[in-house]
């Protein structure tokens, strides 16, 4: 089966069922997609699909095949951060970095749709994504911060 991800077509010898975040981490060797809950609860496996956030956990590769996969390492443009990147080291918005890379994915979806979204609009935005060490306010900083750059 063939993955597009990160711009680059990817064939993977695998159950067309097999979970994409599986495949990511294990075949593709992207370990940035995090495995947290395992049950779509958590947002720690967060990558975009066409654009849209998505729970790598939560979808299979036959699905996963019809779209074109953004994950953490595909955001950067050679050794230029993407900007909410550079915004989240900016703004400290990470302590262990484990949720991260979903964190980050999330934020680029909504300010792709939305230029100038509003604190309340972060928030709603980012409420499937949880933070174990607690930065919610930093994170929205750096997402404020990096509105109008994406
Ligand atoms: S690991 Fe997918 S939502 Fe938690
Ligand atoms: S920075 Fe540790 S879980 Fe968010």
């Amino acid at each position: 089966m063939d993955l597009v991800v990160n711009g680059v077509r990817r064939h993977v010898d695998t159950d067309p069922k097999r979970l994409l975040l599986f495949i990511l981490r294990n075949e593709l060797n992207l370990t940035g997609t995090k495995y947290g809950c395992g049950e779509g609860e958590c947002g720690a496996c967060t990558v975009l699909l066409d654009g849209v956030a998505t729970r790598s956990c939560q979808v299979e590769a036959a699905q996963a095949a019809k779209h074109q996969i953004t994950t953490i390492e595909g955001l950067a443009d050679g050794a230029t951060l993407h900007p909410v990147q550079q915004s989240f080291m900016q703004c400290d918005a990470l302590q262990c970095g484990y949720c991260t890379p979903g964190m980050i994915l999330s934020s680029v979806a909504l300010l792709r749709k939305n230029r100038t979204p509003s604190e309340a609009d972060i928030k709603q935005a980012l409420n499937g994504n949880i933070c174990r060490c607690g930065t919610y306010n930093r994170i929205v900083a750096a997402v404020q911060q990096a509105a109008g750059k994406v």
